[in-house]
């Protein structure tokens, strides 16, 4: 490989996606959401009109960039499709070699769920960033502006803890490549770090491993 890879797994909403962008700027290393992979794949099988739980394999092989680049990627129902597909292990299966190929030429920073066990089990680093369910409830709750102090904040607040613990378990418990702990990853449990925090703990131990 021309370059270290850096695997950055995690649950959903743990911060994850900021962290890993700021540590592949901070290295000089391009950086792949692989999020991003199974939100278009499931996003694709909606437009079809199609239930994100039937057989998806022939979106993944007809991924485009543009597909990549959709703006309503990040929307809650994009997030549950993902979630629906990436159980299907034709998917994942039709994703792998654009993950590896990704980091073939400099090496990358990704961020997903099997990175460290699956994509790159031989990544020279190895991160895994988690939070309590109510901490990255509230973080994804403020991210999208949120108000805490509205009428029916606490209503809000439980729905998305709700679907976010749904997602989750649905990811650790599927049988292809599930949202585990590799092994050799470092974790970082971020409840009672901010951003900046992170990003010196994850540089520290990046440096002391490259
Ligand atoms: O990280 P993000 O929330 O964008 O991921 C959306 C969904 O895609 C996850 O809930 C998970 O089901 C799936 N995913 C995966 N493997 C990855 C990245 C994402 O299964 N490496």
């Amino acid at each position: 490989r021309g370059g270290p890879v850096i695997a950055v797994d995690g649950p959903a909403a743990a911060g994850k996606g900021t962290l890993a962008r700021k540590l592949a700027e901070a290295l000089g290393l391009p950086y792949l959401d692989t999020g991003l992979l199974y939100r278009a794949v499931g996003r694709l099988a909606l437009d079809a009109g199609q239930d994100p739980a039937q057989p998806a394999e022939r979106f993944a092989q007809a991924l485009t960039p543009e597909d990549m680049q959709r703006k309503d990627l990040r929307l809650p129902d994009a997030a549950l499709a993902a979630s629906k597909v990436a159980a299907q292990p034709a998917v994942r299966a039709a994703l792998v070699e654009t993950q590896r190929r990704f980091a073939a030429r400099q090496g990358a920073v990704l961020d997903g769920r099997d990175i460290g066990t699956a994509i790159f089990p031989d990544a020279d680093v190895k991160l895994f960033i988690t939070a309590s369910p109510a901490t990255r409830t509230l973080r994804r709750f403020l991210q999208n502006g949120g108000d805490p102090a509205a009428p029916d904040a606490q209503t809000q607040l439980q729905a998305m803890e709700d679907a976010l613990r749904a997602r989750d378990e649905a990811d650790a418990s599927r049988d292809s490549a599930p949202m585990r702990v590799a092994d050799d990853a470092y974790v970082i449990e971020t409840d009672t770090l901010d951003a900046q925090a992170v990003l010196a703990e994850a540089l520290w131990f990046t440096r002391e491993r490259l």
